[in-house]
């Protein structure tokens, strides 16, 4: 069996996609079982080495909170000493200036804030309110910019809240638009729960851009809930997003959304991206033999489709 798809050429879509990989960081931070650290160590590796341009490594969260990603310090250091300068590119998530300053002890260059654009959200997963969250974003992005790093914002419940059902557009964009105010390079807009589906992406997209936001300042984050992720990156595509988050073999799901399972599997995107004809850069058979070995240190397969079917 070939491990590609056919080639068929869409009009009007993008030429080329990035690829923002987040399986070390979302994939992981909801499994129970703590993955040792050399373990992941090498996944991200891995995942380097199958051509992902951007590999999201870990969060520096509270550990009480994500107990997962607690090893923060000892991944990073580790793979300074195995990447050397290539390790400092890798993004890692900070909530607050806490975050950062550990993020910045290591001599770290890439750092995302996490937004809620839902009142309950932000009082589960950040344990703040929708407005003051702001609060601790303002001098965690301000510091970070002036040291010279880069920071994006994700923005978590953009298609529906587990708690509070529908989100407002205007809602989202609103939170958004609050982030790059503050200096974010690029937003994420999350579908935490996975409950978004192809005509709601392109009014949340449209959305951004009637309030001036250009779609390259966007990614989209779908998780794969309601089998709708692909769908989902056709439409974002259809409105001129050309970043992806996808996670490695589909793994992941927040600890503090209820109901949230996989990210779109970044297999299942490369064989998408790939029939398109949508430069991407990744080795498909690589990161499908990645996700082959972190389903055995994991003790179940993948869930994705992809992975299943060139795995045999
Ligand atoms: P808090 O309890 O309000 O924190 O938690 P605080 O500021 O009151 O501080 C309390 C203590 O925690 C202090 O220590 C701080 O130093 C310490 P003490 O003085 O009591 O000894 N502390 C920290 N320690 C280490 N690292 C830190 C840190 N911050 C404070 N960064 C906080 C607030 C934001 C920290 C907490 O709510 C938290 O860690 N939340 C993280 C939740 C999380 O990681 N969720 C998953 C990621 S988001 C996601 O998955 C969605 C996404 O994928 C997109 C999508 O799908 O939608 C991105
Ligand atoms: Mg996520």
């Amino acid at each position: 069996m070939n491990s590609l798809p056919m080639v068929v050429h869409q009009p009007g879509l993008p030429p080329k996609v990035t690829i923002y990989e987040v399986g070390p960081r979302d994939g992981l931070q909801n499994e129970k079982t703590i993955v040792p650290t050399q373990v992941k160590a090498a996944f991200v590796q891995r995942l380097l080495a199958a051509g992902l341009p951007i590999v999201e490594a870990t969060s520096f969260v509270h550990p009480k909170w994500v107990p997962q990603l607690a090893d923060a310090e000892q991944l990073m250091t580790g793979l300074k000493a195995e990447l050397g300068p290539a390790a400092a590119q890798l993004p890692v998530l900070v909530p607050n200036e806490r975050g950062l300053d550990r993020a910045v002890d290591l001599g770290l260059r890439h750092v995302a804030v996490f937004a809620s654009a839902t009142e309950t959200f932000a009082q589960k997963n950040l344990n703040r309110s929708l407005e003051t969250q702001f609060a601790m974003f303002d001098p965690t992005i301000g510091r970070a910019l002036a040291s010279g790093m880069d920071v994006r914002g994700y923005v978590s419940m953009c298609f529906g809240d587990p708690w509070e059902g529908a989100v407002p557009i205007e809602q989202v964009v609103a939170v958004g638009r609050r982030l790059l105010d503050l200096g974010v390079g690029q937003l994420s807009l999350g579908d935490t729960i996975g409950v978004a589906t192809a005509g709601h992406v392109r009014a949340l997209v449209n959305g951004f851009i009637d309030a001036g936001i250009d779609p390259d300042r966007l990614a989209l984050h779908f998780h794969d809930t309601y089998g709708q992720a692909l769908t989902n990156v056709h439409a974002g595509l259809q409105v001129g997003v050309t970043t992806y988050d996808a996670s490695a073999g589909g793994l992941g799901g927040c600890p503090y959304a209820k109901s949230a399972t996989g990210n779109l599997a970044t297999e299942d995107l490369v064989w998408f991206l790939t029939g398109l004809g949508i430069e991407h850069g990744v080795d498909l058979d690589a990161v499908v033999a990645t996700s082959g070995w972190m389903a055995e240190q994991l003790g179940r397969p993948s869930p994705s489709a992809v992975v299943r079917a060139l795995l045999g």
